[in-house]
């Protein structure tokens, strides 16, 4: 369904709901019924709205409809600065989440175990984070493996500084702010990326432009499309995948001199 159908379908049963609530109140003032507490209503409202999107919206507007009359309720009790204050915080630690629509969501220690393992068995000595977040995967993992280099680019200020706080005693991490895009990542032996499907596409392609047939990839959860990962390198997590141009070099060959005794 498209996201612009749901969030008309959600704000319709929305508005339904509080229809059916101010009725009760109605009907209550009407007869003389005892007085029902606001709360009350308020979640009558949520479970009306639920109910009547049960079968027309996807499973995880269920809790959202439910809780947001008594959200919206209870958002009124709350002093008008605390708002100005979760805003100007929220901005400051994903406002780039907006443009790059890819927001923070942390790797686990398992998939810096599998990485390093990657890196060793491959004789790799440097890799990138595009977009380190708060900088823990490279912590670990330059803690872990000194005699390796890791660095991250972070576009987030609030994550930016945390990876730098975090990584300060760290001389073989290094944190820098800014969009990862216009900057080169040649230099590194191992580009990794956990961003979202959208991108994954031009992060390959500018990945092989710089470094041709050396170029590698791990991508975490996200597959390139259209591209065959040269292996999978599976974490507790999500699966990674391991991006390599040599393999597809190889691969390619293959394919040609088959062709070539084919005919
Ligand atoms: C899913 S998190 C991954 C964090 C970290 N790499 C990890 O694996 O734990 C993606 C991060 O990329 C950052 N990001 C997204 N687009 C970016 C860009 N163009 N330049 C720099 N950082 C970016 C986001 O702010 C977010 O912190």
């Amino acid at each position: 369904m498209p996201r612009l159908l749901g969030f008309i379908l959600a704000l319709i049963s929305f508005s339904f709901g509080i229809g059916f609530s101010l009725g009760i109140i109605y009907l209550a003032q009407l007869n003389q019924w005892p007085r029902v507490p606001i709360w009350v209503l308020a979640l009558l409202s949520g479970v009306v709205s639920m109910l009547i999107t049960w079968r027309l919206l996807p499973a995880w507007w269920r809790p959202v409809l439910l809780i947001l009359p008594l959200a919206a309720l209870f958002s009124l009790s709350i002093n008008s600065w605390w708002w100005l204050f979760a805003a100007i915080l929220l901005l400051a630690f994903q406002w780039n989440a907006i443009f790059t629509r890819i927001p923070l969501y942390r790797s686990d220690a398992m998939v810096a175990e599998v990485l390093m393992a990657y890196m060793q068995r491959d004789g790799q000595k440097s890799l990138l984070d595009l977009g380190c977040g708060d900088g823990r995967l490279l912590w670990r993992m330059a803690k872990a493996q000194p005699e390796s280099q890791f660095v991250g680019i972070e576009s987030a200020p609030m994550l930016y500084l945390i990876a730098r706080w975090r990584c300060r005693n760290q001389p073989n991490c290094r944190i820098e702010f800014g969009d990862f895009w216009p900057r080169s990542w040649a230099d590194f032996d191992v580009v990794f990326a956990f961003l979202s499907p959208e991108p994954m596409l031009p992060v390959w392609r500018k990945r092989l432009r710089e470094s041709g047939e050396g170029a590698v990839l791990v991508s975490l959860a996200f597959l390139v499309p259209g591209i065959e990962p040269s292996e999978l390198l599976p974490a507790q997590q999500f699966d990674m995948y391991l991006y390599r141009a040599d393999y597809h070099a190889v691969v390619g060959q293959i394919i040609a001199d088959a062709s070539k005794l084919a005919t």
